[in-house]
């Protein structure tokens, strides 16, 4: 078994300096050395660069698009080399690791994956949704539309930077299901409403536990067939509290505690039809020192549990 490790530090979907250096502090945590101890054959495909923002960038036509998508052509052009990085992964049959960066980079590399692997199953663990759209979007940050994107709820051609994604696959409401959420916009809950998306919010782990979250999670994920997809990990470190994981840009109390973001990584890991994963949001220049170096930490150890890590 392979996995390509793909560095896509691209943090123009925020606006905290900081994010760009997340790929770069989860690999200085032992990441490939932790990878190698369980048997992974390493691809290190570095980290992608990418272009900062200009003045003369185009943006929405505000006559075509009531609401705000901040750095569009910037991100825009970035996914596209995400994308491309991670199709040329999937497309070997490699484990296809992306290391962020902030959550819009998701669009790049689930695109990517569905491409190659059509029946995806995305399980997005987030304190977020994720779903917004220029319209919906209260900040116009695109960390916070990366499904809405893939869903096809913004028309892509009217997004400078953009155009390339209205050839890409769209993600079908049924192959999402959310873990972790507890900070949705009113647009974002409407959203999930009007297309049916499984989700379980912090309230579900507190009613059901997240053992049993995770069964019906997964369970969710099966195709009408009865056999289950292959399944593309998102995780978002801001899904775990941040008492355990403090070094992120958009915090919210009351997320996973340190046992329950490792059981998810492993419940999906356990499932043997993970494919791929990204881990994003990691900032360690907020909260710098020790509280950055925790939250590193984390990432790593979550990646590795979802790629075979045990306790026994
Ligand atoms: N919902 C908020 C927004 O649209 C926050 C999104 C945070 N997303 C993230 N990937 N951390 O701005
Ligand atoms: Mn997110
Ligand atoms: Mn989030
Ligand atoms: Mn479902």
């Amino acid at each position: 078994k392979t996995a390509s490790i793909i560095g896509a530090p691209m943090s123009w979907g925020q606006p905290r300096a900081g994010t760009d250096q997340g790929s770069q502090i989860l690999r200085a945590c032992g990441l490939e050395d932790n990878l190698l101890a369980l048997e992974w054959r390493i691809d290190d495909k570095g980290d992608l660069e990418f272009d900062e923002p200009t003045r003369n960038d185009p943006a929405i036509d505000p006559t075509k698009v009531q609401g705000l998508a901040k750095n569009c052509f910037t991100v825009g052009k970035g996914l596209k080399k995400i994308h491309d990085r991670v199709y040329e992964a999937a497309k070997e049959k490699e484990f296809a690791l992306i290391l962020g960066g902030d959550h819009s980079l998701s669009a790049g590399s689930v695109s990517a994956i569905l491409r190659a692997r059509p029946d995806t199953g995305i399980i997005w663990v987030d304190a977020h949704g994720d779903l917004n759209t220029p319209e919906t979007s209260p900040s116009g940050n695109m960390h916070g539309m990366p499904l809405g994107l893939m869903l096809g709820l913004i028309d892509p051609t009217l997004l400078p930077g953009f155009e390339w994604f209205k050839d890409v696959p769209k993600l079908n409401p049924e192959q999402i299901v959310f873990v972790g959420l507890r900070d949705l916009d009113a647009g974002e809950r409407k959203i999930i409403r009007d297309h049916k998306i499984t989700a379980f919010s912090m309230h579900h782990v507190d009613r059901f536990g997240i053992g049993n979250v995770m069964d019906m999670a997964i369970e969710s994920l099966r195709k009408p067939d009865g056999s289950m997809r292959p399944l593309h990990l998102s995780y978002d470190i801001d899904a775990v509290d941040p008492e355990v994981a403090p070094s992120t840009g958009t915090v919210v109390r009351g997320g996973l505690n340190f046992r329950e973001a490792h059981y998810v990584a492993e419940a999906v890991g356990n499932t043997g039809m993970l494919g791929s994963m990204d881990l994003v949001e990691v900032n360690p220049k907020l909260a710098p020192g020790p509280e950055s170096e925790m939250t590193a930490a984390l990432g790593m150890a979550l990646i590795s549990s979802a790629m075979g890590a045990r306790i026994i």
